[in-house]
């Protein structure tokens, strides 16, 4: 094994080891990706405060989600696609996340289907929905998720329409990937991605090829959003999937003070403040600039968690310290998959434990449920620069 000290180390194994269709997918946001960027600078931006001789120890990360005891804070966000960064993706990143304890959350656009990831994984998962306009299709889902022993439905409500990455459209990103004379040629020098992903036969959509039909290329990520994402939804239609779930729900993807308490009033069990990793509305605030003021505003009613941006075990501590109960983490986990499969996402997650656990023993605090405000120094007009 590899000496890995940092997310920044599975990423250049990542980037080495697969397709660059697929690190390009994972690797961007939309349109000039400021949003993206942000994302990951503003952390910069939060300084901690040290404090010392404080007993350190006794210490623990463990808190709690939604009710959900989890060894740290920090749960696998949903990303589609997750099965071609390595073969059965979805069902090694799930089986790591279960190993160390914290929450895998299942995507509808996963190349493993619901029921392949319950049958190798022991502990109930989440399942996140994209809604399709296409009601059979959503009841569907949301039984095949309860059948699996799903424990939250995740709705994503900030992707009606499909934010442009400029990459994803020139490198014509597919899953299976389409065999044009550039794909191939990059794919001849990915070999070891190859080999494993000839010895699986999950290379499609496996929760939607085969229950929907009528999209015209369904091996393209854009045609299924073009033409089977309800760009109608809203928040009566919410409040349904709600209801058709019956179990806790987590809405995911609000990045405004109105949209939290909006999402509070309908009896969310968390929500988390995200901008879909700058994947869609570039020129939106980054995700840690909005999360204080989501947090004072609904942090009372419902839980307030937030992802984007996060990299390392610093970027929990700033992320809980500006009121988050919890985070997600899309891009660190995926690094880690690519780069070494189960083991990489393990390894992933055991750095940012060790991160979170080492920032929080020199800021003085043995509780990952006692981070706050007093653990960060900020700027004068970091939480009103932009109004
Ligand atoms: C490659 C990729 C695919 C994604 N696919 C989904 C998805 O299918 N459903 C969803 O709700 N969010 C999706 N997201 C957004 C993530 O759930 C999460 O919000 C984002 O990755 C957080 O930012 P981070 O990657 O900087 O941690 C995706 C993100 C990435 C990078």
């Amino acid at each position: 094994m590899p000496v890995i000290t940092c997310i920044d180390d599975l990423k250049r194994r990542y980037r080495r080891r697969v397709p660059r269709m697929f690190y390009d997918y994972a690797e961007s946001g939309s349109w000039t990706e400021q949003t993206f960027r942000e994302n990951v600078t503003d952390f910069a931006e939060i300084r901690l405060r040290q404090k010392i001789a404080v007993d350190m120890t006794g210490r623990s990360t463990a808190t709690e989600m939604i009710g959900q005891p989890v060894a740290m804070p920090v749960a696998l966000a949903p990303v589609g696609l997750t099965g071609m960064q390595n073969a059965d993706g979805e069902i090694k990143a799930a089986r790591a996340a279960e190993a160390f304890g914290v929450p895998f959350t299942l995507s509808t656009m996963s190349i493993c289907s619901i029921e392949d990831v319950a049958a190798h994984t022991s502990k109930p998962f989440w399942f996140q929905i994209y809604t399709l306009n296409d009601d059979t299709f959503n009841r569907a889902i949301i039984g095949r998720a309860k059948a699996a022993g799903c424990s939250a439905l995740v709705i994503t409500v900030d992707l009606q329409v499909l934010g442009q990455r400029h990459k994803d459209l020139k490198n014509g990103l597919s899953a299976p990937p389409k065999l044009t004379i550039p794909t191939m040629l990059n794919l001849a020098t990915k070999w070891a991605w190859g080999i494993e992903m000839l010895q699986t036969k999950r290379r499609f959509f496996g929760n939607i090829v085969g229950h929907v039909e009528g999209v015209s290329d369904p091996s393209s990520l854009s045609a299924w959003t073009a033409e089977k994402f309800d760009p109608a939804l809203n928040w009566d239609k919410i409040r349904k999937l709600m209801d058709m779930w019956g179990g806790k729900v987590i809405l995911k993807g609000i990045l405004d003070v109105e949209d939290a308490e909006k999402a509070a009033a309908i009896g969310a069990d968390a929500i988390v403040v995200s901008n879909h990793g700058g994947r869609q509305l570039d020129g939106a605030l980054s995700s840690i600039r909005m999360l204080p003021a989501i947090a004072a505003a609904v942090g009372g009613r419902t839980e307030v968690w937030m992802d984007g941006g996060i990299r390392s075990g610093q970027d929990v501590l700033k992320a809980l310290a500006l009121g988050a109960k919890g985070v997600m983490i899309g891009r660190a986990f995926v690094y880690g998959l690519g780069a070494m499969g189960e083991a990489g996402v393990m390894k992933a997650l055991q750095v940012i434990h060790k991160e979170l656990d080492v920032s929080m023993a020199l800021c003085g605090e043995t509780k990952a449920g006692s981070l706050g405000r007093h653990n960060v120094l900020l700027p004068a007009d970091f939480l009103d620069r932009y109004r």
